[in-house]
């Protein structure tokens, strides 16, 4: 966490602002260990993100790193059950700890196990060379996590990196997840200053370390207010997340604060509740959702739509008014918002910064490699059913099968295209950016997969 960034915050609870109290950590002018204070609390950094929430893991993990503990903090924080599991035994046992001598054991040794579980998560969340990928199982979510690239949800992102570009002073991508947006933004939009934002410590530990390293982090519950000053951000978005907050009449409120005046309002991926969701979360109706705001008029876009326009076009269109049937018949969609008029037009050759980022393409996990007689073919392979069924314009674009021939078969090692792309033919160039424009071949960070 870089020192500056404390101007921009606020304490969610008291409002009053952060200074930092204790460093124990610190590299290149950015503390990645320490304490935070306000007038009402104390908060910890660790590995350079800071921790706002208040429940009981995040006081106990403030405890851990005040006690030179990091790797059982961390190790706390990075486990699959850290927000449900974690907050149980954490809220039973330091209430035990403080209590008589026979509870008192019995909450320390609950903890004993919890800091063991925390070492073990700790060793294999951090162990060398370990990429993304693999760090990843196969539940629902894990899975929805690896195959991102393949998601026509995420695909609507890069129709508004033009949109984006234009107010990227300071861009905060709230409930970012392990960082996916953040890394296209980073690397298509480069923003001045980019924070990422989310309630889950274990994946803005992955944004950092795979997606984003150049953002600042801040753990923190988007159901509280946030805690930003106002109008301090040129560009707010968030992306497949509204669904799962339960505060969003205040969050919507909170979101329009922190918006500098002419700034950018991204909500992408709005479940409808008028149409089936298998993951559902706590939709609203198109109508619903934009009437959360209040200080800035939206658009509505219905993201079929939106991607369509995107794959088949390349373009972006911010003018066109939706019919309400149209809205209403979305399985999801998008508000955009700003008091700048001068956004809301059409965008065209929406692809062309992010056809240009091609510093680690790779064939995109949701396909099959073979090899035969020095041709490389390529097989969609959906994770799962309900994949392909949540997914229905991902089967409509992802082609079911491609082969690559010649100087771009060559070029293939593995799952990965080497630095010699550079050298392709001018055809063979082309073809990889209609696979890229496919989301065959995708740009992914480093160490990924
Ligand atoms: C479906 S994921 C989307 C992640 C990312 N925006 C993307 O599109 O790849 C939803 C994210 O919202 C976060 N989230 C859910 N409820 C939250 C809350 N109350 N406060 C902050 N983040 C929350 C989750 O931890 C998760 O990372």
């Amino acid at each position: 966490m870089r020192r500056q960034l404390l101007e921009l915050i606020r304490c969610p609870y008291c409002e009053t602002g952060l200074s930092v109290s204790e460093v124990f950590e610190e590299q290149d002018g950015e503390v990645l260990r320490g304490l935070v204070k306000c007038e009402c609390s104390e908060f910890a950094i660790l590995e350079g993100i800071l921790n706002l929430k208040a429940d009981h893991v995040a006081e106990y993990f403030r405890r851990l790193v005040k006690e030179g503990r990091q790797r059982e903090a961390l190790g706390l924080s990075l486990g699959r059950y850290a927000d449900t599991l974690a907050e149980s035994v954490c809220r039973v046992a330091t209430a035990l700890e403080s209590n008589g001598t026979y509870y008192g054991v019995l909450g320390k040794t609950m903890l004993g196990l919890l800091k063991a579980r925390a070492r073990h998560e700790y060793k294999r969340r951090t162990s060398k060379g370990a990429t993304f990928y693999s760090l990843m199982g196969g539940g629902g979510y894990q899975t929805y996590l690896k195959h991102r690239f393949s998601s026509p949800t995420f695909w609507s992102l890069y129709a508004y990196v033009p949109v984006l570009k234009q107010k990227r002073e300071r861009i905060l991508d709230l409930c970012c997840g392990t960082g996916h947006a953040s890394f296209v933004i980073s690397a298509c939009v480069e923003p001045r200053e980019l924070v990422c934002a989310d309630n889950m410590f274990g994946s803005l530990y992955a944004a950092r370390k795979y997606f984003a390293p150049q953002a600042q982090f801040v753990c923190l519950d988007a159901n509280c207010p946030l805690p930003f000053r106002d109008g301090v951000f040129t560009s707010v978005l968030m992306l497949d997340a509204f669904h799962l907050v339960q505060a969003r009449a205040s969050l919507a409120h909170e979101m329009e604060r922190i918006l500098s005046a002419q700034g950018l309002l991204l909500v992408p991926h709005l479940h409808n509740s008028l149409k089936y969701n298998p993951s559902a979360g706590k939709p609203l109706t198109p109508s619903g959702w934009a009437g959360l705001f209040h200080r800035l008029a939206v658009k509505g876009i219905p993201e079929a739509a939106l991607v369509e326009d995107f794959m088949l076009r390349d373009r972006l269109d911010l003018t066109r008014d939706y019919p309400e049937d149209e809205m209403d018949s979305s399985d999801a969609v998008h508000l955009v918002g700003s008091a700048d008029s001068t956004l809301l037009k059409v965008f065209e050759e929406v692809s062309r910064e992010f056809l240009s980022q091609r510093r680690n393409p790779v064939i995109n996990p949701t396909y099959q490699i073979d090899r035969r007689q020095g041709e490389v073919i390529l097989r969609r392979q959906f994770p799962s059913e309900s994949f392909r069924k949540e997914y229905p314009l991902a089967e409509k674009h992802l082609p079911e099968e491609c082969s690559l021939s010649g100087g771009l078969a060559e070029v293939v090692t593995g799952t990965s295209l080497s630095a010699s792309i550079d050298r392709l033919s001018e055809e063979d160039s082309r073809k990889l950016e209609d696979l890229m424009r496919k989301f065959v071949v995708v740009n992914v960070p480093e160490g990924y997969c």
